[in-house]
């Protein structure tokens, strides 16, 4: 453990693996530790800095293991804690950090805790939930799971009161107005970040509090809460990171970082739809637009910046039209849409288009914030719209054209998740990460390439934003800078052809030097500064200044 804060995460690039899914170890049709141990070498190799597990507790599993029913354990099908240790171990001497998912908003109904609180009022674990008489108390908060849910309270036969939910009704949401469960939570964080964690991406934060007259999120008492934490945290893990989850529009968002005594990062939900809506309107506006409404953060906080996720790709934070509009684009098959989302990959959303998935990394790269890349989108994944919920977009890693994908050794049927094995272009014989690895111009490589790119430069991670709005919108060109470096990104969002004048008199006399070729551009001069860019292409430029070079 160290003891001062490297702030790491700034220039970190995060890998989102689910250990169900990954690698199989011990032949029982689930992925599990052994196996996610062994794939360390694949992940250390892609060039990424920390992996984000999901949730890997005992579970009944009806919410792929977000429905907690043992806080302190592995799920007996993932492994055992000694695996989880070994795991813990191996990543370590790959100078690969691990954060995990905290569920803290709610439990699984089969926790002992729950089960107790059910006995009635008089039971010392009833008011480790939230209960009422009452199924109209806090109205005013959304349903959240609008597919599956009718009311944010559920009705139990046995307490004779309803539980609150903000989730699945078989989630019930724990109260963090009892003192004791913000006892147990400090515990459950003790337990996993003395194992060796580096932090936790702390789920579904907004609505640990519920309060009458409001829509129960993002609620004072939360940042109080979190504030708590993050103190515990400096003193006892300075190095390590809360990452929270809260679908929120920036300015609700920023209250979680606090003066950078709360959340270390935070996703940006906001961003992510509108990088697919970009390139499908071939206009940069609704990126600027939602860029400079996002109010900067202390200096020690970080955005986590996505493309998709094991969730639905989410369009809460849209408008109605643009809603409609990305539904009508990407997900024309009421099969492709989940809640108020949209239940597909990368490469299908993208049409399996490499121009379309390069620029995206292009931008998702080169954006203020640290990307968060999903497992199975390196090697071009697809999903399977027929499996329920969001499984469609958590199958088996695909990582070679063997029997199962080469994910298990275990008979088809017997696989936690069917693998994709629809004739085509996602067939796991087509896409795995041993063809990947073999096409030395397949996109696993291209990226592999950029993230290394990446790395050469602070101002990616640090840098702030200047947009440079030329007359062309279907450009979106901005200048990242850090101290004495500036990088320039030129990205065309259309499906042909732009030219491009660029006004960068501020740098008068740099050159361009475009970044993963390292070829120098024409200086730029007086005028404004031109280029051309194919379909969907995009540059990086170092912008060299006479003096550096
Ligand atoms: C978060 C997770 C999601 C889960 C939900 C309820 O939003 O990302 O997968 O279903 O929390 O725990």
């Amino acid at each position: 453990m160290s003891t001062t804060p490297t702030h790491w995460y700034k220039d970190a690039i995060f890998y989102e693996v689910s250990p169900r899914a990954f690698l199989d170890g011990n032949g029982d049709g689930m992925g599990d530790f052994i196996g996610l141990t062994e794939s360390l070498d694949y992940i250390r190799d892609l060039g990424v800095n920390c992996i984000w597990l999901l949730p890997m507790y005992p579970s009944p599993l009806r919410d792929d293991g977000y429905d907690i029913s043992n806080y302190l354990d592995v799920h007996p099908q993932l492994g055992n804690l000694d695996d989880f240790k070994r795991f813990l171990a191996e990543a370590k001497k790959r100078d690969l950090r691990v954060i995990a998912d905290l569920v803290l908003n709610h439990s699984s109904d089969q926790h002992p805790w729950f089960q107790e609180a059910r006995k009635g009022t008089s039971n010392p674990y009833h008011d480790y939930y939230v209960w009422s008489d009452d199924p109209h108390k806090y109205a005013e908060a959304r349903i959240i799971f609008t597919d599956t849910e009718t009311s944010n309270w559920t009705w139990d036969e046995t307490a004779k009161r309803f539980y609150w939910h903000r989730f699945f009704s078989h989630q019930p949401d724990l109260n963090f107005d009892n003192p004791k469960v913000r006892e147990e939570m400090l515990d459950v964080f003790k337990f996993w970040m003395d194992l060796g964690l580096d932090g936790f991406r702390a789920d579904a934060i907004p609505y640990l509090f519920e309060r009458e007259g409001t829509n129960c999120e993002n609620l004072p008492e939360t940042h109080v809460y979190l504030k708590e934490l993050r103190a515990f945290m400096e003193r006892n893990y300075p190095d390590a990171i809360l990452l929270g989850e809260a679908n929120q529009w920036p300015e609700y968002v920023l209250p979680y970082f606090g003066k950078g005594d709360q959340l270390h990062m935070s996703f940006h939900f906001p961003l992510m739809p509108r990088l697919y809506m970009a390139i499908r309107q071939e206009d940069r506006h609704s990126l600027e637009w939602i860029i400079n409404r996002t109010p900067s953060i202390p200096e020690t906080c970080q955005w986590a910046i996505f493309l998709r996720n094991h969730d639905e790709l989410t369009l809460e934070m849209v408008t109605e039209e643009e809603r409609a509009f990305m539904w009508r684009e990407f997900a024309p098959d009421p099969r492709m849409r989940l809640n108020v989302g949209i239940r597909r990959r990368l490469f299908p959303l993208l049409e399996n288009d490499r121009r379309q998935v390069e620029l995206l990394h292009g931008l998702l790269l080169s954006l203020p914030g640290s990307p968060v890349l999903y497992y199975g989108d390196e090697i071009g994944m697809g999903d399977n719209v027929y499996l329920a919920d969001r499984f469609g977009v958590r199958t088996p890693m695909q990582w070679n054209d063997n029997r199962n994908a080469g994910f298990s050794r275990a008979k088809p049927s017997q696989l936690y998740m069917p693998v994709i094995d629809d004739p085509g272009i996602y067939h796991y014989q087509a896409a795995n990460v041993e063809a990947a690895r073999e096409n030395k111009t397949s996109f696993y490589w291209w990226l592999v390439n950029l993230i290394g790119h990446r790395k050469r430069f602070k101002a990616f991670g640090h840098g702030d934003i200047h947009f440079l709005q030329p007359d062309n919108p279907k450009i979106f060109a901005y200048v990242r800078s850090y101290e004495l470096e500036s990088i320039l990104v030129v990205a065309n969002l259309s499906r042909v052809p732009q030219p491009v004048e660029l006004e960068l008199s501020k740098w008068r006399g740099a050159t361009p030097v475009e970044i993963t070729g390292q070829t120098p551009f024409p200086q730029i001069g007086p005028e404004p500064y031109q280029l051309s860019l194919g379909p969907h292409g995009f540059y990086w430029f170092h912008l060299v200044t006479p003096d550096a070079a």
